[in-house]
This record gives structure tokens, sequence and C-alpha cells, in this order.
């Protein structure tokens, strides 16, 4: 059992603001802030605060920035020694955040873009484990990484964000596809706007090869679709102020209850909490909550 989530590690580069410009307009910052980041080590650090044995597959680079990415791994107890280091600056993400919590954001791939399936052999895929992985890293590497983790028979699952075309050859070894509403409206060509929709988009992404489908709905909940059944679990009620990362610590705090055999029932519930959470902080890895947090807060809303 344990968790590899290969993918992104970036350091993000975060500015509040009362709201976003228009395109041509300058407006004024409130704050500027930098935090450890990237979808890979956020879900990671996810996955890791919820007590999975987490490993990560992925590449920094020789930069200031790099060394405190890898000291953040060190710190959460994540194996790093698939993360390989190669020269010139890590990846980057340039994060607006307005008044409402909502953000935009924009990621330059820096060493990223040197992710290498190479890196993960048969032995990095312990029988029982789980992959975890995004799409800020080279899909080639990806879809190698993928078909290497089915073969090892292991769980498999794919947060396609940012969203592209996916090759059938990276679905068809998804066991679990979780895009929130906009990746599931791009990916699948129909409309995920509200639950009902989004279970139609889910569909259509299983007709494409991936084995069942998680859409988290944000406020409203999450869906999880298969061929023969689907779930609808509720939101729980938050006041966030900053949405940055709350797919991230969802898709790991999902990963990380399923790797210890909980039922898709549960680890929904569960992930909804974290994700809920996530909302509540600024910030990517500063927000992702502890397991004894989250189960906190799910009692807390049992009483
Ligand atoms: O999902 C949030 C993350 O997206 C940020 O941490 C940023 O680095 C980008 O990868």
């Amino acid at each position: 059992m344990g968790v590899v989530v290969a993918g992104s590690l970036n350091i993000d580069l975060v500015v509040n603001l009362d709201r976003m410009p228009l395109p041509g307009e300058t407006v004024h910052g409130k704050t500027f802030q930098t935090f450890p980041g990237g979808k890979g080590l956020n879900q990671a650090v996810s996955a890791a605060r919820s007590k999975a044995v987490t490993s990560m597959i992925g590449a920094l680079g020789t930069d200031p920035y790099s060394a405190i990415l890898r000291e953040v791994m060190h710190a959460e107890g994540i194996d790093a020694q698939l993360v390989r280091s190669i020269n010139g600056p890590c990846g980057t993400a340039i994060i607006e955040v307005d008044s409402s919590g909502q953000n935009r954001i924009v990621v330059i791939p820096g060493a990223n873009a040197e992710m290498k399936a190479s890196e993960a052999s048969f032995d990095s895929f312990k029988p029982g484990s789980t992959l975890l992985a995004q799409l800020e890293s080279p899909i080639d590497q990806l879809v190698e990484i993928f078909k290497n983790a089915k073969r090892s028979g292991i769980r498999t699952i794919l947060n396609p964000a940012p969203a592209i075309d996916l090759p059938e050859s990276l679905l068809m070894n998804v066991d679990f596809l979780i895009p929130n509403q906009h990746e599931a409206k791009i990916l699948s060509g129909l409309n995920a706007d509200n639950r009902d929709d989004a279970v139609k988009a889910a569909y259509r992404l299983i007709e494409r090869g991936a084995a069942a489908v998680v859409v988290p709905l944000g406020d409203v909940g999450a869906i999880y679709v298969d061929k023969e059944n689907v779930i609808f679990q509720p939101a729980f009620p938050v006041n966030p102020v900053d949405t940055t990362a709350a797919g991230d610590a969802f898709c790991g705090a999902l990963a990380a209850e399923l790797d210890r055999g909980n039922s898709i029932e549960v680890a929904l519930e569960y992930a909804c909490a974290a994700g809920g959470l996530a909302t509540t902080k600024n910030g990517a890895v500063p927000s992702m909550p502890s397991e004894l947090e989250i189960r906190s807060y799910l009692a807390a809303q049992d009483n």
C-alpha cells in the first residue's frame, strides 16, 4: 500500500486583490506571498497528511525555490528519491485570488517538463498501492507511467488538470478520473454545469475508456459514476477565503482513503470534507488539511 504521486512541483507567486483586472486594465493588489505548490506536490502533501505512505515522481531545478520544495517533501515525510534534479528553475505558478476566494492560475512548467517515466520502475508500484497524477507533467511520460502502473496491477487515479485532450491510451489505464466541472466539459464535449449534466459528462468519459469518474462540484458536493452506480455526496458548509488547491486536497485525500481500503462512499465523504477545509486557508500546500482536522470536522457535522 502507499500513494505514488507523479506530478508537478511549483513555487506559487500569489497576489490577493479585490477583483480580477479586465484585459488591458491595471488594478492594485493587496498582498503578495510565495507558497509551495504545484498540483503534484499539493496532492502528495494532502495524501501524506491523511497518513498515506507517500512518494513522488517529478523534477525540480537547481534554483533556491527547488531547495525549498525539496525541504517541504522532507518535512511532510514524502519519499522524494524519484524527484530528479535538472539544471534550471523549478515550475512556477502565477496566481491571483480575489476577495471571494476565486482564483486564476498561469503555470510555467520549468523543471516539471523533464519528469521521466523511466524514474518509475516496477518497484515503484508495490502491490495494492495507488498511482495519482495530474496534467502539469509531460503527457507521453504519463501515458508510460499509467501503462506500467496497470501492468503492476495497482489502482490508478488521474486528475486531468489543466485539461487537454486525453489520448485513449491514457484513459484506458485510468481507474478513477477526477475532472472538475470545467475539465469534464472540455474532456467530454458536454456541459457539466450542474449535477445531472456532470453525470452525463461522466458517462461519456467512461465510454472513452475511464473505469469510473468522480466530479467535484465545488460547494454542491461531488458525484461518483461507474457503469453500474451513481453516488452523490453533498458538500459541507465552509467559509472560503482561497479556493486554490481545494481540488488537490480532494484528490490526495480520496487517494489516501481508497489506498487504505475504504469504500468509494466513505472516501468521497472524507475527500469532500478535505476539499472544503482547504478553502478556509490561504496558499496551496499550507491549506492541505490533516487527517485529524478532517475527522474532527466530519464528527462535528454529525452532532
Ligand atoms: O491546483 C493549484 C495549483 O495549481 C497551484 O499550487 C499551482 O502551482 C498550480 O499548479
